[in-house]
């Protein structure tokens, strides 16, 4: 099935996909240098891109700051008065910025926190939840020069507690409660819980979103509205080299602990600028919204870092789609007259389920352009997202895109017709393939290893501590293209359908989790052996997980044991990772030399063929 774009082309910025895909092919550095030159720099480039393999260093030499775009650069424009930023709290709190009040809340916060000793180079934890705080703390260390970590506030103690071991952070930044649905979530004890093994953590700053009562440790723990009341409210940019770290965020691979994945300033800032740009078709009158939190990475680029580059007003909304009601979103869009709307499969299917009646209850005409991101979407849910919100007149931008990657890779435009349930085309300047295990490109409509065969600008610089991790996993699989880890395919018409991971990575209604990582978290539980951890296709979810855990011996299994394990997986990574089945086992198929074959396990749980078995332990 193909959605022809709408007739009205004329003002898309892009208008003949294919004529500037080929441009860009032909001349890549050419294509990213001219949109490197629409930003401020304080030095120019020497070099577009140096590519020494396996690291790629975009605009060398060149000296700026990713804030100086964002917020510096628009206090010299019209932008100065213009709405950056309405945030709508779960209670109906509203809070406004313009990007004027933007720069000063953030250059207050920049200076308290220099005044707190932090400096270039060093590591500021952000533990907040969706609160404007969240977004003013991420451009404060930046705009100073420190490398913020932003720890998703639905990740419990133990995620916590290693993600500020790893990256030895100085500084955490948390609030003091906030309500999820009905259910208030206290953060402060999560931190005081988490810091108690972290020698490097001198202050806690903490916002307080709730009037309740906080426990404060005198000397260590400190308001955010204190420190930014003391503070000056102007605060120079520092200037950064092009590829001085801007921010590590901990993303979960094949191992059992995340890996914090480098993004710099200026080749990030390009990408994230131009991609969201492009494919959202941005325009000054844009209400923005998109739904993801600043504790992943569509957070960063496109909540935080992309919009306020690109001037446009962003709404920025703390609550979940369907609390108090399955309206709520809906309602949002009505009364913030969103244009452009980002969200998730796992959002879309879940307001899908109640059906046509309440979105149609709300008046949605004034959105123009739609996405989706972090999970395949299928085409039901498309059809539902473009038919039941979009009233059949909104293009739906199916991005594909990592951490690692930190822009779109595969993207359609509003120009371009589209396939429900297919991200489309490789974005300009980005050559992508479906390979075999040998790296030879196979033909249409072949399930493959989806590769990306050159650089891009916003490609992340490193593995935090763990460079050895960066080479092996991403390059060395197979050698001199960027192994995404997803199964893809492509058809006759060179459309990408993205099928899913093909390592031990589940995406649990887009987030995303290694195998290794749950296992330990249950195998530290004293009544477990073993464990293994499969993700099962699940029709609102993506993927649910199952866990099939063997006791050791003289333990017996009951439901209650089942219940604390349940128990144990969100005390230790959170929530979003509850197991939706767990099984008692006596044996789990292994490899001869003792590694768990999950992929045996879950063709057995879903009864296909066990593929190749050769080495399994007889
Ligand atoms: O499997 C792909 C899936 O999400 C993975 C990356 O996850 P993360 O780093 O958390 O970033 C998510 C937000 C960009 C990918 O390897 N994924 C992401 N977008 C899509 C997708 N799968 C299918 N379609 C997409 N549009």
């Amino acid at each position: 099935m193909i959605i022809n774009p709408p007739q009205e082309i004329d003002n898309f910025f892009v208008k003949d996909y294919q004529k500037l895909y080929n441009a860009a092919l032909d001349y890549p550095e050419y294509f990213w240098e001219n949109i490197a030159k629409e930003l401020y720099w304080f030095k120019p480039w020497r070099k577009v891109l140096d590519w020494q393999y396996p690291y790629a260093r975009w605009f060398v030499g060149a000296e700026t700051n990713i804030v100086y775009n964002a917020l510096d650069r628009h206090l010299k424009t019209p932008t100065k008065n213009k709405t950056a930023l309405i945030w709508e709290g779960q209670d109906g709190l509203v809070r406004t910025f313009t990007y004027f009040e933007l720069n000063e809340a953030v250059s207050r916060f920049a200076n308290a926190l220099k005044s707190l000793g932090i400096r270039k180079g060093d590591r500021v934890a952000i533990y907040l939840p969706r609160v404007p705080e969240q977004i003013i703390s991420m451009l404060a260390c930046a705009k100073i020069g420190a490398i913020h970590t932003v720890i998703y506030s639905g990740f419990s103690i133990e995620a916590v507690k290693n993600r500020l071991i790893d990256e030895q952070a100085k500084i955490v930044i948390t609030t003091n409660g906030y309500y999820f649905r009905d259910k208030l979530i206290n953060t402060k004890n999560t931190i005081d819980e988490a810091v108690k093994e972290v020698q490097t953590v001198q202050n806690i700053i903490v916002v307080k979103r709730l009037n309740i009562e906080t426990n404060m440790v005198a000397g260590r723990d400190l308001w955010f509205d204190e420190v930014c009341h003391k503070a000056d409210n102007i605060c120079s940019t520092e200037i950064m080299d092009s590829n001085d770290p801007l921010f590590i965020l901990y993303t979960s691979g094949t191992t059992g602990k995340p890996k914090g994945i480098i993004h710099g300033h200026g080749g990030y800032m390009v990408g994230v600028y131009i991609t969201l740009k492009w494919v959202f078709n941005l325009q000054p009158d844009d209400i923005y919204w998109c739904t993801a939190d600043p504790g992943w990475i569509t957070g960063h680029s496109y909540i935080v870092y992309s919009p306020l580059i690109n001037g446009v007003t962003s709404f920025f909304y703390e609550g979940p789609p369907d609390f108090p009601d399955p309206g709520r979103w809906w309602s949002l869009i009505e009364k913030y007259k969103i244009t452009k709307y980002y969200t998730t499969p796992t959002a879309i299917r879940s307001l899908m389920r109640y059906g046509d009646e309440i979105p149609n209850k709300y008046d949605l005409s004034s959105l123009k352009i739609l996405g989706s991101v972090g999970e395949p979407i299928n085409p039901e849910a498309w059809l539902w997202f473009y038919k039941i919100i979009g009233k059949e007149k909104c293009p739906v931008m199916d991005t594909w895109w990592q951490t690692e990657t930190g822009m779109h890779i595969i993207t359609p435009f509003p120009s371009t017709p589209l396939k429900p349930g297919s991200a489309s085309k490789p974005f300009p300047g980005i050559i992508a393939d479906i390979v075999d295990e040998k790296g030879q490109s196979v033909s249409p409509n072949t399930q493959g290893y989806l590769v990306i065969k050159n650089c891009w600008p916003a490609m992340f610089l490193d593995v935090y501590n763990n460079p050895q991790r960066y080479k092996e996993l991403y390059w060395e699989k197979i050698p001199n293209v960027y192994f995404t880890g997803d199964s893809a395919k492509i058809d006759e018409e060179g459309y990408f359908w993205i099928i899913g991971r093909n390592d031990d990575v589940l995406k649990v209604s887009g987030y995303r989790f290694g195998s290794a990582e749950l296992e330990s978290a249950l195998v530290a539980h004293p009544a477990v052996a073993e464990a293994a951890v499969i993700g099962k296709p699940d029709e609102l979810k993506g993927e649910s997980i199952k866990a099939f855990v063997i006791l050791k011996i003289g333990v017996t299994p009951t439901d209650n044991l089942k219940k604390e394990l349940r128990e144990q997986m969100r005390k230790l990574i959170g929530p979003i990772a509850t197991p939706d089945e767990i099984e008692f086992v006596n044996s789990l198929p292994k490899t001869r030399s003792g590694k768990i074959m999950r992929r045996v396990l879950k063709a057995q749980e879903l009864g296909q063929p066990l593929g190749d078995t050769s080495t399994l332990e007889s």
